[in-house]
C-alpha cells in the first residue's frame, strides 16, 4: 500500500513553523500583510480566497481582500494593483486567477511590483527561477518541492515527468526541480496535449506530476511501479450523495494507482493546502526582505 503524502498535516507543521518564525522576529515593525484582488463572483475562486484569508489569520499575517465586480475593466484592475504596489503597509499582492475573459491577465500580472509578487508569477520572478536564483517561487511548485523534501523523496538524478505546461504549475515546477541543489537536480520531461504516446513517457517516471485538469486521467497503466505520484488536479465530479452535489477528484485515478506506487498525494488534502501554505511562506519572506530581517523560510 502506498504512502499517502498528507498535505494537510504537512501544512499544519509548516504553518506552525512560520508562526513561530514571525513571533520570534516581530519587534516594532508593522506585521506582514497580504492583499488579495478578487474580480467577479466565481464560486471556486471565492472559496480559495476565504481559505487564504483564514490561513493568514492563523499564522499572524494581516490580510485584506478587494472584491471587484465581474465587469471591472482593465484600467480599474490595473489601478487597484498600482494602489497596492504603492502602499507601504502591503508586503504581498495576490490577484486571484482566472480573471474574467475580457481582462488581459498577462498585463495585470506584469503590473504587480515584483518585490510584492508572492505568487511568483511576474516575469521577473519567473526569470530569476529559470536563472537559478529564485526569489519568490510560484506557490504550487514550491509546495510540491516541500512535499518531496519533507518526505525524503529523492529528486537528484531521478526522472521527473510533468503533465501540463501552464505558467503557474507545469513550467515553473520543471524549472524548480531541474535546478542544481537539494530538492532538485532531477531530469525533467514536460508533457502536454500534443505529446505523442504519453503513457510511454509517464510509465518511465520516478516522480510523476499531474497538472492537467482532467478528472482521473492518469490510470494505473500510466505509472511506474514504485514511483511517486503528485496529483495537482482539482476537478469537480457530480456526486448526488454529497450535499453540495459534487466531490473533488484529482487528475489521477487514485484507486487504480494506489496499489502500484510508492507514494501519492490525495485530492483533496495533498497539493492544495501546500499551495496556500507557500503563499504564507512567500508573504513572510517578502516582509522579512523589506524589514531586512534574517530568516528561515523556503
Ligand atoms: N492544487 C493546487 O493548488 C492547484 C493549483 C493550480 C492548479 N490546480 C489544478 O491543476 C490542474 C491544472 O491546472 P493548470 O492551471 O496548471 O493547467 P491549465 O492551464 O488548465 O492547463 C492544462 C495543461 O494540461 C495539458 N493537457 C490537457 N490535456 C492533456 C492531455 N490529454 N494530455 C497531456 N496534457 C494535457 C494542457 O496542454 P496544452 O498546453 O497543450 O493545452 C495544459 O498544458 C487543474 O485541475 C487546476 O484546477 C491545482
Amino acid at each position: 500500500m502506498a504512502i499517502i503524502l498528507d498535505g494537510n498535516k504537512l501544512s499544519q507543521q509548516i504553518r506552525s513553523e512560520l508562526k513561530l518564525e514571525l513571533e520570534n522576529l516581530i519587534g516594532h515593525q508593522k506585521p506582514p500583510k497580504l492583499s488579495v484582488i478578487l474580480v467577479g463572483d466565481d464560486a471556486a475562486s471565492s472559496v480559495y480566497v476565504r481559505n487564504k484569508e483564514k490561513a493568514c489569520n492563523d499564522v499572524g499575517i494581516l490580510t485584506e481582500t478587494f472584491r471587484m465586480p465581474s465587469d471591472s475593466n482593465q484600467k480599474e484592475i490595473l489601478a487597484q494593483v498600482n494602489t497596492l504596489n504603492n502602499d507601504l503597509n502591503v508586503d504581498g499582492i495576490l490577484v486571484q486567477l482566472p480573471l474574467p475573459s475580457h481582462v488581459d491577465e498577462i498585463e495585470v500580472i506584469n503590473t504587480i511590483d515584483p518585490s510584492k509578487d508572492v505568487d511568483g508569477i511576474h516575469p521577473f520572478n519567473l526569470g530569476q527561477l529559470v536563472q537559478g536564483s529564485p526569489i519568490f517561487v510560484p506557490c504550487t511548485p514550491l509546495g510540491i518541492q516541500q512535499i518531496l523534501l519533507r518526505n525524503d523523496i529523492e529528486t537528484r538524478g531521478k526522472r521527473v515527468v510533468i503533465c501540463g505546461r501552464s505558467n503557474i504549475v507545469g513550467k515553473p515546477v520543471a524549472s524548480l526541480l531541474s535546478q542544481r541543489g537539494v530538492g532538485a537536480d532531477a531530469t525533467v520531461t514536460i508533457c502536454h496535449s500534443r505529446t505523442d504516446n504519453l503513457p510511454n513517457i509517464t510509465s518511465n517516471a520516478d516522480i510523476l506530476i499531474a497538472a492537467i485538469g482532467q478528472a482521473n486521467f492518469i490510470d494505473g497503466n500510466m505509472v511506474k511501479p514504485g514511483s511517486t505520484v503528485i496529483d495537482v488536479g482539482i476537478n469537480r465530479m457530480d456526486d448526488p450523495t454529497k450535499k453540495r452535489g459534487y466531490r473533488l477528484v484529482g487528475d489521477v485515478d487514485y484507486e487504480s494507482v494506489i496499489e502500484k506506487v510508492y507514494a501519492i498525494t490525495p485530492v483533496p488534502g495533498g497539493v492544495g493546502p501546500m499551495t496556500i501554505t507557500m503563499l504564507l511562506n512567500n508573504t513572510l519572506k517578502s516582509w522579512m526582505k523589506s524589514n531586512h530581517l534574517p530568516g528561515n523560510v523556503a
